[in-house]
């Protein structure tokens, strides 16, 4: 089928909005309707080269929708079904999937590849040129056709526009306190970054029962956003939390660090380390160029005070536990997903989107899809 989508033809190039031909789902697939897709800070690391995927792409890893189509073989879907996109696919059968750690299922290695995980060939053409969709998805098109390994049913009652949230932003902030960050009752846990994922692992700190939450964002609308959703303290740095992590905890620190700034640096691990408790974690999520290899690092405190260094994709659980266990909590009232969308976009208003985000005027942007673009 032909359709549209937010194309990325090289590195520092605006997002194009172009008609591109949609493959049918061979056997394995699935087509999605989308409802929505969010804005993740991951789909500018394409933008900007630091992340390494071939052009064109087609952006976007965030959504949710309806089920139009199913290829050969396909048992756990059928038309109809609502459907959130898994950023990390999870095949089920791989060495990690088989004892439970689906968030790094052997498939994720083909990811930035552009090949679909049926039968390695492009499912987004124009042309005679294959396009890549980032993740394996391409949300940025109002419709996807993708491997089901790459979907997680959920049930009708939860909204489509804040399920899309699911597939990435709240699933890895949550996680990153709360299951790879393993935060328990009482515990303190500081938050770098307060973008779409980081206000979730404030949301997931707090539902975990920590006593202290302390989000850290240069910009005070994030700051305010952190208050309302669960933090007990905020700073515009982590060189002015620091000496507070110091009193609130009796000189104890954080039991963990959540690194969720929008561009990852090395420089940003030593003053995490430094606010980290004995025995305790500093959980690296945001991500940077692909080739930064240079970490500045105390060597004889990360020894001597047992801490750990983690880096966490998709919240360290696997998609199929995850998403049904957020809508839960979402019923429950524990997450908050109404208010993380500050502003929604259509498709064509990308590039101002992203603007948006990197002027700290979002929590989530997200592009919302209608008839118009169906
Ligand atoms: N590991 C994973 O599974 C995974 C999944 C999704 C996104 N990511 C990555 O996580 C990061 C965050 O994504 P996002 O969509 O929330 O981005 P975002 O742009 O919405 O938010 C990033 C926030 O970091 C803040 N920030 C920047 N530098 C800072 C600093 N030095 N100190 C404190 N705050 C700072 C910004 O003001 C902004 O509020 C990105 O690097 C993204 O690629 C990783
Ligand atoms: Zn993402
Ligand atoms: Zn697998």
């Amino acid at each position: 089928m032909k359709t549209k989508a937010a194309v990325l033809h090289g590195p520092n190039q605006e997002w194009q909005i172009e008609e591109v031909e949609l493959g049918d789902p061979v056997a394995g697939e699935v087509q999605v309707r989308l409802a929505a897709s969010g804005l993740c800070h991951s789909d500018h690391h394409l933008r900007t080269g630091q992340s390494p995927a071939p052009f064109p792409v087609v952006g976007g890893h965030e959504g949710a929708g309806v089920v139009v189509k199913v290829g050969e073989g396909v048992t756990r879907f059928a038309e109809g079904d609502h459907v959130v996109t898994a950023f990390i696919p999870a095949c089920g059968v791989c060495e990690p999937c088989s004892r439970g750690a689906q968030n790094i299922c052997d498939e994720g290695a083909g990811l930035l590849t552009g090949l679909s995980i049926s039968d390695k060939t492009h499912r987004i053409t124009q042309g005679d040129t294959g396009l890549t969709p980032m993740c394996l998805l391409g949300t940025f098109s109002p419709y996807i056709t993708v491997n089901e390994a790459s979907l997680v049913k959920i049930e009708d009652d939860i909204p489509l526009q804040a399920a899309a949230l699911l597939g990435c932003g709240v699933a890895t902030g949550w996680g990153s306190a709360s299951e790879i960050g393993g935060t328990r009752p009482g515990d303190t846990v500081v938050v770098v970054g307060i973008g779409g994922v980081g206000i979730n692992s404030v949301q997931g700190a707090k539902a975990a029962g920590a006593r202290h939450v302390i989000a850290i964002d240069p910009v005070a609308f994030k700051r305010d956003m952190a208050e309302k959703l669960g933090a007990t303290h905020t700073f515009e740095s982590m060189e002015a939390a620091t000496p507070v992590v110091n009193e609130l905890t009796w000189g104890k620190m954080a039991h963990t660090v959540v690194l969720t700034v929008g561009e990852m640096k090395g420089e940003y691990i030593a003053p995490a380390a430094a606010m980290t408790a004995k025995g305790g974690q500093v959980i690296v999520v945001g991500m940077g160029d692909y080739a930064a290899m240079d970490v500045k690092l105390n060597l004889f405190e990360l020894t001597l005070l047992q801490k750990r260094i983690q880096g966490a994709i998709f919240g360290g659980a696997g998609p199929r536990t995850q998403i049904p266990k957020l809508c839960n909590e979402y019923r429950a009232g524990q997450l908050n997903l109404a208010d993380l969308v500050t502003q929604t976009y259509r498709l064509e208003d990308i590039n101002r989107a992203y603007d948006d985000m990197l002027d700290g005027n979002n929590i989530r942007g997200m592009v919302v899809f209608d008839e118009a673009d169906w």
